[in-house]
C-alpha cells in the first residue's frame, strides 16, 4: 500500500517520520514545505497539493489544526478527494469537531472512499517514539485494514466505534486535561501562601492518586517550562469543540464554560503559542 501524509507540524512531522521508518516509502504535502525538510532528506516524495498526495497513493493520512483545515485538505477543489480512486482510505488523525468528522465520513462514503477518524493521545515525545494512544471511529473493517500503519505510530490502538467515535473521546480527554494546570497551579498557590513548603506538598501529592500527573505538571509549572509542546491555542481549539459536543448533547457545561473564559483570557494575554500548561501564568498576571 502507497501511504501519503498531509500536515507536517509538531506532531504530523514526528509521525510521519515513523510511517517513513517502517513503509520506506512515503508521499507528502504541507502548507509550509519548509518543515518536510527532514522528511525529504530521508527519501519522502513531496507532493505540490492534498489533491496530489491522493492521486499517488491508497491511503492517505491527514494530521492538522482543526475542522477547517482538514475540510479544506479533503474536500476543497485541490483536496485529497478530488484526487482519489475509488475504495480509497482516508484517515485522519486531527482533532476536530465530531460533527465535521460524521460529515466527512459520509462524503467519503458517496465518493465510495474508506473513512476512519484517528486522533491521538500524547503528545510531541510519543509521536517521536511511536507511542501514542490512538482512537478510532469508522467501520471495524477499515480499522482491520489501516491497523498496521496505525501501529508505526502508536503503541495502544483502540476501535471505539462508528465514525466520529474517536473525535468524540479525544475531546472528552483533552476537556478533563485542560482542568489540571489550573487547579494545579491554584492549590501550590494556596499552599505556598499558607506557609507550606512546595517539595512537603508535592511529596505529600504525589503519593496519592494523581501522583503521575503531579509529577508531569511539577516539571512544567513548578519548573516553569512552557517550551510548547501542545499549545494553549490547541488547548482552546478543544475545550470550543467539547463544549459545542455537550451543547449539541444537551449537556450544560458548566465547568467547561469557565474553562474555556480562562484559556481565552491567557490567549487574549498572548500566551497562545506557549505550551498550554502556560495557562498556570494567570494566577501571576491577575
Ligand atoms: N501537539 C500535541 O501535543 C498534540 C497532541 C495530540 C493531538 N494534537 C492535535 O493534532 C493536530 C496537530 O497538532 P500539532 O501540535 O502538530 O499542530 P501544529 O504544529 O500547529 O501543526 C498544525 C498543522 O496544520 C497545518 N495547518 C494549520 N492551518 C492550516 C490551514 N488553514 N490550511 C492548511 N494547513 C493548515 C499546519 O501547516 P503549516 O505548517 O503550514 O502551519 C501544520 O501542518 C491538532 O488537531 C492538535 O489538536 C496535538
Amino acid at each position: 500500500m502507497k501511504i501519503g501524509f498531509i500536515g507536517l507540524g509538531r506532531m504530523g512531522s514526528r509521525m510521519a517520520m515513523n510511517v517513513l521508518s517502517q513503509f520506506k516509502e512515503l508521499y507528502v504535502y504541507n502548507r509550509t514545505k519548509e518543515k518536510a525538510k527532514n522528511l525529504l532528506d530521508k527519501g519522502a516524495i513531496w507532493c505540490d497539493s492534498p489533491k496530489e498526495v491522493a492521486m499517488n497513493t491508497d491511503v492517505v493520512i491527514t494530521m492538522l489544526r482543526d475542522s477547517q483545515s482538514v475540510r479544506w485538505a479533503l474536500l476543497s477543489e485541490v483536496g485529497a478527494f478530488n484526487g482519489a480512486k475509488k475504495g480509497m482510505y482516508f484517515v485522519d488523525m486531527s482533532t476536530i469537531q465530531p460533527k465535521v468528522t460524521i460529515e466527512i465520513a459520509l462524503e467519503a462514503s458517496k465518493r465510495n472512499l474508506h473513512f476512519i477518524d484517528a486522533p491521538v493521545i500524547g503528545s510531541v515525545d510519543q509521536a517521536a517514539e511511536g507511542t501514542l494512544t490512538i482512537v478510532c471511529g469508522g467501520s471495524e473493517e477499515d480499522f482491520k485494514v489501516i491497523k498496521p500503519i496505525l501501529q508505526s505510530m502508536g503503541k495502544n490502538i483502540f476501535y471505539v466505534g462508528p465514525a466520529g467515535s474517536g473525535s468524540k473521546l479525544k475531546l472528552i480527554n483533552n476537556a478533563l486535561i485542560a482542568n489540571f494546570p489550573i487547579i494545579f497551579s491554584e492549590v501550590i498557590n494556596v499552599a505556598r501562601k499558607a506557609g507550606l513548603r512546595d517539595e512537603i506538598v508535592l511529596g505529600v501529592l504525589k503519593a496519592g492518586i494523581f501522583g503521575k500527573a503531579i509529577e508531569y505538571y511539577e516539571k512544567r509549572i513548578i519548573g516553569k517550562d512552557f517550551t510548547t509542546r501542545f499549545s494553549l491555542d490547541l488547548m482552546l481549539k478543544d475545550i470550543k469543540y467539547f463544549k459545542e459536543l455537550a451543547e449539541d448533547l444537551a449537556v450544560k457545561p458548566l465547568l467547561t464554560a469557565r474553562l474555556e473564559e480562562l484559556y481565552q483570557e491567557a490567549f487574549n494575554k498572548g500566551l497562545g503559542n506557549l505550551d498550554y500548561t502556560a495557562i498556570s501564568l494567570l494566577h501571576e498576571k491577575s
